[in-house]
């Protein structure tokens, strides 16, 4: 059973002093889906995307990826193995250009590179994300939209197998926000796995294949979009209060 994820979590708590972040969450991806990850602001999403990534070590449980377990790895070994992410506040090399900035990812992927090989993915990516007409540009120059794009660009520059998305499209217009979420359904079709944190729940229901909903640190709920959103404790505790 377990053979057909790429990413488990098993019994992943977190305790920040008193605070329980995160309480025995259980989480399996499939390589061919896109999972949500929704619930109210503090219900520890970010936090289970540090645990994933290694940014954070969990006080309890296991990451398994690709059958391995990688609970003891540091953050760039996961993504030397395919774990990439993007950051719900953005953190772009602010005085370089884009091409740089998504340069950088390559380093860190699962592929060895060099620098000319690096470059043109590079580019080859920003045009993916729509941000070529930009790419000699700073990226302190950036709008909220666009940095978006960009921490998505440098994730995948990585070429990741398992890609976390930490509220992309939260904060943008409508039409930026649909453009990410075509190009999140482009990035599904193109093999890798999807984690995504999202509070537009238009965007989140539309595109997850599964979703799980986090409060106080524990799950609440998981299935599919519908019956998540008819799900009356998910609307008590979440979903009624943001339609
Ligand atoms: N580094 C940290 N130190 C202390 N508390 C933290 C830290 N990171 C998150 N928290 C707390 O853990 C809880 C979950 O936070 P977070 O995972 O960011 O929630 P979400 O992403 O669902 O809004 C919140 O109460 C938050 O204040
Ligand atoms: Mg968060």
């Amino acid at each position: 059973m377990s053979e057909n994820y790429i990413l488990k979590a098993e019994k992943i708590s977190k305790l920040f002093g008193g605070l329980v972040a995160l309480k025995d969450v259980e989480l399996e991806l499939a390589q061919d889906e896109i999972l949500g990850l929704i619930g109210p602001n503090g219900a520890g999403k970010t936090t289970m995307f540090n645990v994933i990534a290694g940014a954070l070590k969990p006080n309890t449980g296991n990451i398994v990826f690709n059958g391995t377990d990688i609970t003891t790895k540091r953050p760039d070994q996961r993504c030397h193995l395919g774990i990439a992410r993007t950051f719900q506040i953005t953190k772009p090399f602010q005085n370089m250009n884009l091409i740089e900035n998504v340069m950088v990812g390559s380093y860190f992927g699962t592929k060895q590179t060099i620098v000319s090989k690096a470059r043109s993915k590079a580019e080859e990516i920003l045009e993916f994300v729509g941000l070529s007409n930009i790419k000699t540009f700073e990226a302190k120059s950036l709008s909220i939209g666009n940095l978006k794009k960009l921490e998505l660009a440098r994730a995948l520059a990585t070429d990741p197998k398992v890609l976390l998305l930490d509220e992309v499209i939260g904060g943008l217009t409508p039409a930026e926000g649909n453009e990410v979420v075509e190009i999140i359904k482009k990035i599904k079709e193109s093999g890798i796995a999807i984690i995504m944190i999202e509070h537009v729940m238009k965007a989140v229901m539309g595109v997850s294949d599964r979703i799980i909903v986090l409060n106080y640190g524990e799950v609440l709920a998981e299935g599919t979009p519908k019956e998540v959103s008819e799900n009356s404790l998910v609307i008590e505790a979440y979903l009624g209060g943001i339609k």
